[in-house]
């Protein structure tokens, strides 16, 4: 599997005697912006929340690069090379842009060094390297406000830089797109081809599908926590099943 970077293998997961997810097999290529998409309650945070390790399959196995990582905790897959965002903004709104993104170094350098006062304040290797990355996706402007502060558009690429700051090789985004309109939403398509030509695989959940479309080169489509499509952008307009289960015929 040397051009697959992450292997979902028959993945089952059951809320309450409801099956949520149902056998769910797919692979994400190396090097490739992958899409995950469906409608409402299909089960794609489920799947996420399966890949992160914030919730064990009942079923199935999670193959990152080399390893399962099946029965590993969330920290140790951060910490193996694999990130990713929350489907709601997750920044702490009172600290500044620069010490949230500094958070997303915890994998790497340690909480407790972390949040050593010293380490915010004095020029420490995980600062200057935050600032660099703020610089780099050109908002470094915002970099000592306060997150609360900050139009939504913004704080949405400051969680998707905190995540690349545990150095992931695989970043999961849960709909970075959602309430972003469209002059932003372009903004973030171009940072994330930038990301991604940085050599980062990228695993997304949309619903904004001309977003998907421009960005993603390979989709899963999941229906009802099953895998209903798994191939290339253009095919999705040719398949009935996902017509019918989420597109609509004149979409
Ligand atoms: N912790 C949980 N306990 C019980 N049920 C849950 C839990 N998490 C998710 N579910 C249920 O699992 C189903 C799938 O939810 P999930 O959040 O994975 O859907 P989704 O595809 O991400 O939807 P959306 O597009 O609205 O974000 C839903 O019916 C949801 O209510
Ligand atoms: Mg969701």
């Amino acid at each position: 599997m040397s051009d697959t970077i992450l292997k979902i293998s028959n993945v089952s997961k059951s809320f309450g005697g409801v099956k949520v997810l149902e056998n769910v097999t797919f692979e994400v290529e190396k090097g490739n912006r992958h899409a995950l998409i469906g409608p409402n309650g299909a089960g794609k945070t489920t799947l996420f929340n399966v890949i992160s390790g914030i919730h064990e399959p009942d079923e199935g196995r999670v193959f990152f690069e080399e390893n399962d990582l099946t029965q590993f905790p969330s920290r140790k897959r951060i910490e193996k090379g694999l990130s990713r965002s929350f489907q709601n903004i997750r920044l702490m709104p009172h600290l500044s842009v620069l010490e949230n993104v500094m958070l997303g170094q915890y994998s790497r350098f340690g909480i407790a060094d972390l949040l050593k006062p010293l380490n915010f304040s004095i020029e420490s290797t995980g600062k200057i390297e935050a600032t660099e990355t703020l610089k780099r996706f050109r908002i470094d402007l915002y970099e000592g406000r306060t997150v609360s502060s900050l139009p939504y558009g913004v704080r949405k690429k400051i969680e998707v830089v905190r995540a690349l700051m545990a150095k992931p090789r695989l970043l999961m985004l849960d709909e970075p797109a959602a309430g972003l309109n469209t002059e932003e939403t372009d903004e973030l398509r171009k940072f994330l081809n930038e990301v991604s030509d940085s050599g980062i695989t990228l695993l997304l959940v949309d619903h904004d599908m001309p977003f998907v479309n421009s960005l993603c080169q390979q989709v899963s489509v999941m229906n009802f926590g099953q895998l209903i499509y798994n191939g290339n952008v253009p095919g999705l307009r040719k398949d009935k099943k996902v017509l019918d289960a989420y597109l609509g015929s004149d979409d």
